[in-house]
Formats: structure tokens, sequence, C-alpha cells
């Protein structure tokens, strides 16, 4: 009995702990503001800087500009980050170099030898398509669709990841972000294949990937003749068993987008539980930002990933949005925190500096000994996302 009520007393201290944001909201529309101005001015001396027909990736160990080509996964993120700049700004000059980049992403839309076609091609062209509604966008967005597709195996009822060696069918958490662009297929074609190929990719996933306390493995291997669970690993994480930090935060976005398309209430569910997971993580760090993994063994000296705290920001704004009043303010205030945290000294660069890229302090992979306390394009993409939302759904 004594427990109960400790434990009860707890839940009551961390909702009220989480009924207040760091900021106001009027301080933190200030904010927001002033940093969409400075991303744009930031974009706008990463534009002169960068190589014809290549994407800002991140930083090299010689603290040169790390580029990527068109078909390195990230390379959608940049036009995207220019979409997000040209709708706030309304400056020409981000829409022309979104259109004059996307360009090379075109041959994209037919590789059938990976599952990133959403992030690719989704953040660019679909922005491209929302924000200007360039109906040429339509086709390249269905090409995509229809090449990411291929890639979906019934026996499994998941979309294959990766075609590397050392894995039978490997699905990672990450691929939950790319279905965003097949719910927009079905939408936009009346062909019910696309959705249906997302959804029962999400239910499988929530089936296998999944652990009892809602942190998520980063892989799962499957055996692609009888469709069974072979491996649970992880690729970038700490070890197979930890919480990787980003795998989370594409889970939580996955998940919530998932509700947005189909209104189905076991995703949202499952959204609440992985954000309830994170947000009452005893290693959750104070601002937000999570270490590479929740499980790291240098707690509290690990490496923080700002871009996983950047794709939970902009995924628990939305979320907010689905769910009961005490819910969506613990929600609202949690990605609006996460958010004032990422827009402050901390991980936000100064001008001119970072290699022209918004936020420092993102992790690619540890283990892979990748893109470590970097900065990353899609902790940017995701940044602008969260800053757009914020700035668009905070009360009037
Ligand atoms: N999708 C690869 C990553 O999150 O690093």
């Amino acid at each position: 009995m004594k427990s109960k009520i400790v434990l009860l007393l707890l839940v009551c201290w961390g909702a009220a702990a989480q009924a207040q944001t760091k900021l106001s909201t009027k301080k933190m529309k200030a904010l927001v503001d002033e940093s969409l101005r400075f991303s744009a001015r930031q974009y706008k001396h990463m534009m002169k800087s960068l190589p014809d027909s290549l994407f800002p990736r991140s930083t090299n160990k010689d603290g040169s500009l790390m580029t990527a080509k068109f078909n390195w996964w990230t390379a959608g993120f940049y036009p995207g980050s220019c979409w997000y700049l040209y709708e706030y700004t309304k400056d020409d000059a981000f829409k022309k170099e979104a259109e004059k980049r996307q360009v090379y992403l075109l041959p994209d839309q037919y590789r059938t030898n990976t599952h990133d076609l959403g992030f690719l091609m989704y953040c660019s062209f679909g922005n491209g398509l929302r924000i200007t509604g360039n109906a040429a966008y339509k086709d390249i967005l269905m090409t995509s669709s229809r090449s990411l597709i291929t890639r979906y195996k019934p026996t499994i009822e998941a979309i294959r990841s990766w075609d590397h060696p050392g894995w039978k069918c490997p699905v990672i958490i990450d691929n939950m972000m790319n279905l965003e662009m097949l719910a927009w297929a079905t939408r936009n074609s009346g062909e019910p294949i696309f959705l249906n190929i997302a959804v029962n990719h999400a239910n499988t996933t929530i089936k296998n990937h999944f652990r009892d306390d809602y942190s998520s493995y980063h892989v799962i291997d499957y055996d692609t003749t009888t469709g069974k669970v072979f491996a649970k690993k992880t690729h970038q994480g700490h070890s197979d068993a930890s919480a990787w930090s980003r795998g989370q935060a594409w889970g939580l976005y996955g998940y919530t987008m998932m509700y947005r398309e189909t209104k189905d209430p076991k995703y949202l569910d499952q959204a609440k539980h992985i954000a309830d997971y994170m947000l009452n993580h005893p290693r959750m760090p104070k601002d937000l930002i999570p270490y590479y993994d929740y499980d790291a063994p240098e707690i509290p000296n690990a490496i923080r990933d700002a871009s996983a705290g950047a794709v939970m920001s902009s995924a628990l704004l939305e979320l907010s949005k689905y769910v009961d009043k005490q819910d969506g303010k613990r929600y609202w205030n949690a990605g609006a925190d996460a958010l004032a945290s990422l827009a402050g000294p901390a991980y936000r660069a100064k001008e001119g500096e970072n290699n022209n890229f918004i936020l420092m302090h993102s992790t690619g992979s540890m283990p892979g000994k990748s893109e470590i306390d970097v900065p990353l394009s899609y902790a940017d993409y995701y940044f602008l996302e969260a800053l757009l939302r914020y700035k668009n759904w905070a009360p009037r």
C-alpha cells in the first residue's frame, strides 16, 4: 500500500513537473522565430559553400564539410530543409536551391536496392509538392513508391531494409519513416496497395521490434522463407539489448504519423507508450536531448544525439494533438522543452561556424566509429520541422 502511494506521488510529481515549459509561450515563440531567421542566414552560407550536385552530410574528421552524393540516404534532407526555409521566409532563393538540388535526386526514384526512398524523396519532393503544388512531383513520388514496395516481403509482411551481406532479411526501426510516402501514394492514386503494405509493415514492427517496456530493437533479421524472426540485433546502438536513441525517436515519429494517416488507435497507443518510455526514462537528460543510447555505459558522460532530440521533439509536438488534454499538455511541453534546448547555445551553432549546419552534437554510429558528436543534415531538417510545427500549432 505504502509503495502504491509513493508511486502515485511520483506520477503526480512527474505530471506537475511537466505542466510548465521551461520558457513561457511568449518567450518560446520569440525563440522559434529567432531560430528560423538564424537558420535561414546559416543555410544561405551553406548554399554558397556547397559544391554543385552534392548534398551536405556532416563534418569530416579534419573539420571540413562532409558531402554526400544523390544515393546516400540523407541526400533528401537538404532540399527538404530548403523547402521548410522557403515556407517560412518566402525567399525564392530557398525554392530555387531546393529545385536545383532535387534534380540530382531524380535517379533515386527508380532504385529498388534501398528502403530509404521515403527519406530521400518524400522529405524533398514531398515537401515541394505540399508547398508549391507542382504536379510534376506527383509522378516522381509515385515512381519512388512503386520502387519502394518491390522490397516488400509477403512472408514477413514487412519491407526489407538493407541488402548488405551478413543479414538474411534485415528490417530496421528507421524504416517506419519511409511509410509516410506510401500513405501519400494511396491517397494520391486511390490504389490501396501502398497503404496496405505500410499498415502490414507497421503491424509486423509492433509485433517484433518492441520489448515489454516499449523500447525497440534496432534490427530484426527475418528468415525470408519462413517469415520468422531469426535474430534481434543492433547496428548503431550500444548493444543488441540496448535502446538506441534515434531508433526510439524514429519509432515515436513513425507511429504518430501512422495514426495521422489511418486513425487506427493501435498506432496512437504505440506512440504514447514510446513517448512515455522516453520521457520517464531515468537516463533521459534534463535538457531532453538523449544520449546516443539510453543504455550507454558512459552515461552521464556519454555523447548526445541532437538528431534524436530533434526527431523526438517534432514527433511529440504532433502526438500532443491526438491525445487527451492532460497527455497533450505533457507531450507538447516536452516537445517544446527539447526544442528550446536545441535552439539554445549548447546545441545551436554560431553563424558561419559548424560548416554552416544549424545544429551541433549529433551522432551517426557510435559502434561504427563514424559521425560522432558532429552536425548531421537530418538533425537540421527535423529541427526546422519542429520549429515550424511549434510556430503553426502554438496557442495564439
Ligand atoms: N537511418 C539511419 C540512421 O538513423 O542512422
